[in-house]
């Protein structure tokens, strides 16, 4: 289990900063476009961190058979209906432990990279190359860039330096720079970060 952020707590008093009430602009201009779109029917995707779902239900609603992961138990009937309707599913639990019979083909991180204590992040990056089929991407909203780790968190700090050392050889990062499409609200700024699985062992 994680410590020290009661998740839980933080739904139940409504104070979600987080929540953007819809999915993050960047991901949907992308499904829009076809950049995020499956490649096959039937293609898999996790949300770790998933939080009320918006990127979630987004993902499903264009195609991609999803899978939400959040710790908060409160989330499971808020956020599981909905995205079963679209054929996905919502699973309570702590994605660092998360196991899964077949492997995803895309890994979608929106601030849940940055919720994770820092010394949890290694962890993070093997579960990913374990999760990830070769060829699966990872892509992540990466925020927020530019604070600094003396003001601690979460969000914790979080650079496309971190992301790619975590992940490390097993990933080719493609793409990572400012979106096109960030939120006003957000004090930090906000970069994309996609890497594909190439190595098939897992580490
Ligand atoms: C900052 S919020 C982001 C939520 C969502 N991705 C969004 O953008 O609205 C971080 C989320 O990660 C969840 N979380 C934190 N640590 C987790 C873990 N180890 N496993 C699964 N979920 C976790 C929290 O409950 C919370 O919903």
């Amino acid at each position: 289990m994680v410590e020290g952020t009661d998740w839980a707590a933080r739904y139940r008093s409504g104070d979600t900063p987080w929540d953007l009430g819809g999915p993050h602009p960047e991901l949907l201009v992308r499904l829009q476009d076809e950049r995020l779109v499956p490649p096959r029917p039937g293609a898999a995707a996790l949300v770790p961190g998933a939080g009320a779902g918006h990127d979630a239900l987004a993902l499903a609603r264009r195609g991609w058979a999803v899978t939400a992961v959040d710790l908060v138990e409160a989330l499971a009937p808020r956020v599981g209906p909905d995205l079963e309707r679209e054929g996905g599913r919502f699973v309570v639990g702590d994605a660092l432990e998360f196991e899964a019979e077949d492997a995803f083909d895309l890994v979608w991180d929106h601030t849940f990279f940055c919720a994770i204590p820092p010394e949890r992040r290694e962890a993070w990056g093997r579960r990913v190359a374990a999760l990830l089929a070769p060829g699966g991407v990872y892509a992540a909203l990466v925020f927020p860039v530019g604070k600094p780790a003396s003001e601690g968190g979460p969000p914790f700090g979080m650079e496309e330096t971190h992301v790619r050392e975590v992940l490390g050889p097993l990933f080719r990062v493609d793409e990572c720079g400012p979106v096109s499409r960030s939120v006003p609200r957000r004090s930090w700024r906000e970069h994309w970060l996609g890497a594909t699985r190439i190595a098939s062992e897992a580490h």
